[in-house]
């Protein structure tokens, strides 16, 4: 079958969570690491939990959560003052700098319906392309507050064919987290991940929170569900079609 669509994942994908790791540093001085890398783990550890509990709260709850908690755990009593402009800068993450050459010469390609499934809320996601001008190449963002569950759950990205008609075997999604990578290949689309920073070398020193979280979440899962390409940047997706 002919692919006739790609889909991306948002956040770490077409967008670098770890941009809010200057103000978050200017915030809480000597700790915007630690609590950039808890708050992103402890973010997504939220959505699984919530959707083993079949109790669905949408990502900006889950966001807010997981950033009280990263600041309690790094001692800091969260308050307005900081998690106020740091969930802001959260609608304000900077695209990685490939993105929109990317998206701009697949939009040029022609054929190609290109669509956003993330696990951000509606709102956020809403604002977060807007913000940042990626909405100018897409033809959907879905959220995954249509199927009330979180990624890597099937009806989350059962939402591509409701949303755009497109069957599983016309579509590459595209992640670079790799539990998001085995999600969509167990659901059946043709996988690319992108591998953002090279591998996650093992360490030979001491490691800081940004090496431990690129040992947990730089590498690809060990469960059997292999990604059909990997790429190194948005930009090598023009060459696999
Ligand atoms: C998303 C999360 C997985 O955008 O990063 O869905």
């Amino acid at each position: 079958m002919p692919i006739k669509g790609l889909i991306f994942d948002a956040y770490g994908t077409l967008y670098d969570v770890h941009s809010v790791q200057a103000k978050t540093e200017e915030l809480c001085p000597g700790k915007g690491d630690l609590i950039t890398q808890v708050w992103r783990l402890k973010q997504l550890e939220y959505t699984w939990l919530q959707t083993s509990l079949q109790d669905y709260r949408d990502f900006t709850y889950l966001t807010q959560a997981s950033l009280e908690f990263a600041l309690r755990a790094a001692g800091i009593e969260p308050s307005e003052t900081i998690t106020k402009p740091l969930l802001e800068k959260y609608l304000n993450l900077d695209p990685f700098p490939e993105a929109k050459e990317a998206l701009g010469a697949l939009q040029r390609r022609g054929g190609l319906k290109l669509a956003i499934l993330s696990n951000g809320s509606t709102a956020m996601l809403t604002a977060l392309v807007k913000n940042s001008g990626l909405d100018a190449f897409l033809d959907a963002t879905i959220s995954v507050d249509g199927a009330r569950k979180f990624k890597p759950h099937p009806d989350c990205y059962a939402l591509v064919e409701k949303t755009l008609g497109l069957k599983n075997d016309e579509v590459i999604f595209v992640s670079s987290n790799s539990f998001d990578v085995a999600g969509a290949k167990h659901f059946g689309f043709k996988v690319a991940w992108i591998k953002r920073g090279g591998a996650a070398n093992a360490p030979s020193a001491p490691i800081g929170p940004a090496q431990m979280y690129r040992l947990l979440r730089g590498n690809a899962e060990m469960l059997g569900y292999r990604q059909d390409y990997t790429v190194a940047a948005l930009t090598d997706l023009i060459g696999l079609l």
